[in-house]
């Protein structure tokens, strides 16, 4: 056995020298592409025909680097967080000369980063490695798992798949670098569990695998306690990043092409400048809408305690910051809400909502809801049902209660029937549904700027966002990927929007550098 807490390591620095090598390589390895689109922060291509995803296919390893060309491939389960948190760990692995493949047959090494929010999202982790065991080849591979299952289940992962040879909970991620190091010197039971840390995972290199939509964590770990949630024990206590590092890496993300950022933590708005500056999260959002080039800014997730009227005053005096909020409400009834520790009640959250309310501007709004928490009873449902109602959301995420370990719901009495636990969610889903339905065809007749994402060839049709986060769908062209465009509204259903492109605008390009055709974010700003 190998390691049990993991401490800093003393080699850190050295380690660090190799990954600033490594990034030379890979810089000197995409200065020789001529025109094959391979960059670091997979900007909007406005050819639409790149996939601004470093291919497995043309990125060279570093054979001098630990990883020595080896393959690994890398599948995310879960919330946008940890998709942020693998394209950090990727970049890490391809600092290291690790190659990034598509399927876990090509690969020397396999990692799993995984989600135990609900019961349902853990399992799947078990799946895959009960699966992956049966296919060709598996036994020559290294396994490693990472994330909230990892943490959670610890030690005990060898015990229950011992084909794994890596255990890694996110507040380790920093000590990633010498973990690596250990598995490629043969060590198969290598852990790192530590939730003790008062570091951030930051990285030198990204792979950014969103070509629209640059993810930015800002604040990791959870200090709250409801009596359902798992995060605090799985990703540890509340640690922010200075302002001033955020500020760099807004920077850094307009100058690889990036418009839109979207700004991220697992309570996003208890983030407090850890530096002398000291900004609130509403001065953060300021200073980060006004960097040069920044087009949208979204974040998530809020939490209503945290929720101050700083942060819509915000919105209002900066156009960049989208008119958008996630702010979950997990139930409609105070008695809920009280039992699930979540330190505000019903009246309290709707003050919050007036706020949002009373903008200048319309700003759409979504939720977390969870049906059939210890104890809810059909009266205080129908309070959850009557909140959708009240508030009008633009969108509900909402998720049967599944007890979760080491949370203080265990240790309540699991009173709602699966059944009824199921009801209320279809309940809960279509009354959502009419409300979306009727808000969406209100919208028939205005225009909205729709960053375009993507293109379906054989419909014609152009998908992108809103600033409000509405997928809209438009008669378009390939080329119109990456692009701001002006469309109204024609018809909607209730999860989308559907227009026609109301400008002629084009793109201008900009011929930037050797690394081929990328769009400026200022070109988009300037507009
Ligand atoms: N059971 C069901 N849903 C849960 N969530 C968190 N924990 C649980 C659980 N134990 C939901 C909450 C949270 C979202 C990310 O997942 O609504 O906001």
């Amino acid at each position: 056995m190998t390691c049990g807490k993991m401490t800093r390591s003393p080699n850190r620095s050295c380690y660090s020298k190799l990954r600033f090598q490594a990034i030379l390589f890979l810089l000197a390895q995409r200065s020789s592409m001529g025109n094959d689109l391979i960059q670091i922060g997979n900007a909007p291509s406005p050819e639409g025909v790149t996939s601004g995803v470093v291919s497995a296919s043309n990125l060279a390893p570093a054979p001098a680097l630990a990883g020595d060309g080896k393959t690994f491939y890398l599948e995310t389960f879960g919330c946008q967080m940890n998709v942020h948190d693998s394209e950090k760990v990727a970049g890490v692995m391809m600092a290291r000369g690790y190659r990034p493949v598509d399927s876990h047959q090509d690969a020397d090494i396999i990692l799993y980063n995984t989600c135990s929010i609900r019961e349902k999202a853990a399992q799947k982790v078990f799946s895959r490695l009960g699966a992956f065991r049966k296919t060709k080849g598996s036994d020559n591979k290294i396994i490693g798992v990472l994330g909230c299952v990892a943490q959670q289940e610890g030690e005990r992962f060898f015990e229950r798949a011992p084909q794994v040879s890596l255990v890694c909970g996110s507040a380790s991620y920093p000590q990633l670098p010498d973990l690596l190091a250990q598995v490629e010197s043969g060590n198969r039971r290598v852990m790192g569990l530590d939730l003790d840390t008062e570091d951030c995972f930051e990285t030198e290199f990204t792979r950014r695998d969103n070509r629209f939509r640059a993810y930015l964590t800002i604040i990791e770990g959870c200090d709250q306690r409801c009596a359902f949630c798992v995060v605090p024990m799985t990703r540890g206590p509340e640690r922010s990043r200075s302002g001033s590092s955020i500020i760099d890496e807004c920077h850094r993300l307009v100058d690889a092409g990036y418009t839109e950022i979207q700004i991220l933590g697992q309570i996003v708005n208890a983030w407090r400048d850890p530096s002398p500056v000291g900004w609130s999260f509403a001065e953060l959002l300021a200073r980060v809408a006004e960097v040069p080039g920044v087009r949208r800014v979204r974040f998530t997730t809020s939490h209503p305690r945290y929720f101050t009227p700083d942060i819509v005053q915000a919105i209002d005096s900066h156009p960049a910051l989208c008119d958008q909020i996630h702010l979950p409400v997990q139930a409609g009834s105070s008695k809920v809400l009280a039992r699930m520790l979540r330190g505000y009640s019903r009246e309290e959250y709707l003050e919050k909502i007036h706020y949002i309310r009373n903008a200048q501007r319309a700003i759409s709004l979504s939720t977390d809801i969870i049906t059939g928490f210890c104890g809810e009873t059909e009266r205080d449902f129908e309070q959850t049902v009557s909140l959708l109602s009240e508030v009008e959301y633009d969108q509900v995420f909402a998720f049967k209660f599944s007890p979760r370990p080491n949370t203080a719901a265990v240790d309540f009495a699991d009173t709602v029937a699966e059944e009824d636990k199921g009801r209320r969610l279809s309940v809960l889903q279509e009354v959502q549904r009419q409300i979306q339905l009727r808000r969406n065809q209100a919208l028939v007749g205005e225009t909205f700027e729709v960053l375009v994402e993507g293109y379906q060839p054989r419909l014609g049709q152009a998908v992108g966002r809103t600033t409000s986060n509405k997928v809209f769908n438009f008669p378009g062209e390939p080329a119109d990927i990456g692009c701001y465009r002006q469309v109204t509204v024609t018809s909607a259903g209730p999860n989308s929007l559907v227009g026609e492109r109301n400008d002629d605008r084009r793109l201008m390009i900009e011929r930037r550098n050797d690394f081929g055709l990328q769009v400026s974010g200022r070109d988009f700003a300037e507009w």
